[in-house]
């Protein structure tokens, strides 16, 4: 487990983008916090190392939203929305593994699906301090 603290949004996509350049191919990052944690600039960052969308939203409606070029595929899922984990197999969530990266907001709801090795980043905000996060690292 490792912690890294951060006090802006621009050091936490940082700390994203060094992430992002030691993944293969394919990778499993689930991101837990509360909502406006930090998840999804999170995710900005880490497709920024790619070359990929600056500027994203959390993919509510779709569950699943794919980004591509020649250098990664990504696949950032919100699955929040989620009854369960049967509906993430439903909508076939355990295909995406093999395809791409995938980075998973409020992962740990399909926490069980996962059954190879993942990324756990636990992203906490601070009380007082309105720009600190504290980021809780783990490899599974
Ligand atoms: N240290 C920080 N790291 C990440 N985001 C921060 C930080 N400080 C402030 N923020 C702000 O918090 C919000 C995080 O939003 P977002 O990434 O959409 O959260 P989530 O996806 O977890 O709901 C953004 O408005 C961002 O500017
Ligand atoms: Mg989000």
């Amino acid at each position: 487990m490792k912690e890294i603290i951060t006090y802006s949004e621009e050091e936490t996509k940082n700390i994203a983008k060094q992430i992002a350049k030691k993944m293969n191919k394919t990778g499993i990052i689930v991101l837990s916090g509360e909502l406006g944690a930090g998840k999804t600039k999170f995710t900005e960052g880490f497709l920024s190392n790619f070359g990929l969308e600056k500027e994203i939203s959390s993919p509510t409606f779709t569950i699943v939203n794919e980004y591509k070029n020649e250098k990664a595929t990504i696949y950032h899922f919100d699955v929040y929305r989620l009854a369960d984990i049967d509906e993430f197999y439903a909508i076939g969530g355990e295909e995406y593994f093999s395809k791409g990266i995938c980075i998973i907001e409020w992962g740990e709801i399909i926490e069980q699906a996962l059954t190879e090795h993942y990324i756990k980043i636990d992203i906490q905000k601070d009380e007082k301090n309105l720009e600190k996060r504290i980021l809780h690292i783990e490899e599974k």
